[in-house]
């Protein structure tokens, strides 16, 4: 059995250093905002699980499905000796893929949870003992290195997490990720796409109110890491649809006039009642603009797969 290997590019305290600094431009700055990163400690990874189970939340289910129906079609068109998986998680989803793949020589996961790592790693060097595993601990919006590994090479960023980039921010992700393909290399990348509004809504939006409570627990995040006062119970939750920018927006909004501090950066909030903290763009997409956008960053689209309903596709292109 190979042994799993580790390699950790994120210092321990840079988690720390870049919550400061966006907290403090984020909180100055009108509108106010925070990145939706945060959103993910233990409690906020746990929610987002369950969100994935909604009947509301499909995007995981219909990116599931394409992949369980269509993951032979991928790997033959993929070929690929190592699977290089950018915020991967639980790597629940990439099971179908690495099944399809036995040729599969190597499987790099990236994410900034060390936990998450192991445990999806280990579990998978049991089921194939063959495969070499190497863990990245990093931030997969920051330069990368990947380990040299046969190619060739398919880099997977699942989940529609692209849509939480904003436009600039997304041309500069696909340009360092066209830099580190080399011919004959793909990247298959998962899109949430547009359709009917109340859809859309109502998953930001859930009857349950567990995504209530996920866009809230980013208040609660600030209060542990800096000392802040937030009271999550201040604000309501707010999930709203620009039809012109074609994205989800989620946002905070201020119940009454507060004044919120936060200690660890000597800072004092004010936020107007009703005043909206803006935590979360999750962008939809269409095949024109996912074409467009690829080109412009030196990617060719070669194949589109969606779900039966067409609510979510996963493309692959080439460098
Ligand atoms: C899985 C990160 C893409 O934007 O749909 C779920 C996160 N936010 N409900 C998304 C999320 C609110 C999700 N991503």
């Amino acid at each position: 059995m190979s042994p799993l290997h580790v390699t950790r590019t994120l210092p321990e305290d840079a988690t720390d250093a870049a919550l400061r600094a966006d907290v403090l431009h984020g909180l100055t700055v009108t509108p106010k905002w925070l990145p939706p990163k945060w959103f993910y400690d233990a409690r906020g990874s746990e929610l987002f699980e369950q969100i994935t189970e909604l009947p509301e939340y499909y995007p995981t289910r219909a990116e599931r499905e394409i992949l369980a129906t269509r993951s032979a079609e991928i790997a033959a068109a993929s070929g690929a000796r190592t699977l290089v998986e950018l915020g991967s998680g639980s790597s629940e989803k990439t099971r179908y893929l690495i099944e399809a793949l036995p040729r599969l020589a190597a499987y790099v996961p990236v994410d900034v949870s060390e936990s998450a790592l192991t445990q999806a790693g280990r579990a998978l060097i049991e089921e194939r003992p063959q495969l070499e595993v190497h863990a990245l601990i990093a931030d997969f919006t920051a330069p990368l290195a990947l380990p040299a590994t046969p190619g060739p090479r398919l880099l997977a960023f699942l989940g529609g997490t692209i849509g939480n980039l904003l436009p600039a921010e997304r041309a500069e992700f696909l340009a360092s990720v066209r830099a580190l393909l080399a011919p004959g290399d793909g990247l298959l990348l998962g899109t949430d796409l547009v359709k009917d509004e109340d859809v859309l809504v109502r998953a930001y939006d859930d009857a349950a109110g567990v995504t209530a409570a996920f866009n809230k627990n980013v208040l609660a995040v600030v209060d542990r890491e800096l000392g802040a006062d937030f009271d999550p119970d201040a604000f309501d939750h707010v999930a709203l649809w620009d039809a012109e920018r074609e994205w989800i927006e989620m946002r905070l909004r201020s119940r009454t006039a507060q004044t919120v501090k936060v200690p660890a950066l000597d800072l004092a909030v004010d936020f107007a009642a009703g005043e909206e903290l803006r935590t979360e763009v999750s962008a939809k997409f269409r095949k024109e603009g996912v074409t467009g956008e690829l080109a412009d960053a030196g990617l060719e689209l070669t194949h589109w797969w969606t779900d039966a309903q067409g609510r979510f596709a996963l493309s692959l292109s080439v460098a």
